[in-house]
């Protein structure tokens, strides 16, 4: 299934990043926030996904000695269900671990259903919740963790 279509994200990629994005979340980050993050390399993962000719997704992390924090990841919307987000997950945590990486430690929007789903069936469980995490709606966070090779 992968032939290599995950790679490192560059700044050229940063136009179509924002297409997903915006398209993804009410409150998107902007290219400056993807900028910066690329900017961090020994600290981040920062992954996009090329389906055919066209980026189809992203995901971006922060390492933290030996924790993988999974900050963002994104499918454009009409990619979705084909295994894209599984495959950069994966690729995602796979660097991550290379890296020294024990544990995944994400946070998702409670009404978030789809992206709850998806991390559970990737072996991720709840442990806890952050109360009105999300400033531009009060949303609380649930908390989530996948422990490597577990
Ligand atoms: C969450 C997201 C990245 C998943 O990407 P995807 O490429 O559609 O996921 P996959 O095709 O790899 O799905 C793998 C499994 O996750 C679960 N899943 C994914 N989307 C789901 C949905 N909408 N409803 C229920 N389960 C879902 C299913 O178990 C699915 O397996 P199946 O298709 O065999 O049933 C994508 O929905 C997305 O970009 N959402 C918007 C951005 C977002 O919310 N990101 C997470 C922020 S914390």
């Amino acid at each position: 299934m992968t032939e290599n279509r995950v790679r490192e994200m560059e700044t050229r990629d940063i136009p179509r990043v924002m297409e997903i994005e915006r398209s993804s979340f009410a409150t998107p980050w902007t290219e400056g926030m993807f900028r910066s993050q690329i900017g961090f390399k020994d600290e981040t993962i920062n992954l996009v996904l090329a389906d055919g000719e066209e980026l189809a997704a992203y995901a971006a992390a922060w390492i933290a000695y030996d924790e993988i924090h999974l900050l963002s990841i994104a499918v454009a919307p009409s990619r979705r269900r084909r295994g894209l987000g599984t495959e950069i997950l994966r690729e995602a945590i796979a660097r991550g671990v290379a890296r020294g990486a024990v544990r995944v430690i994400l946070e998702v929007r409670e009404g978030n259903a789809p992206a709850r789903a998806f991390y559970e069936k990737h072996g991720f469980v709840e442990i806890g919740k952050r109360r009105r995490y999300y400033s531009d709606t009060g949303e609380d966070a649930i908390v989530m963790e996948y422990v490597c090779g577990f």
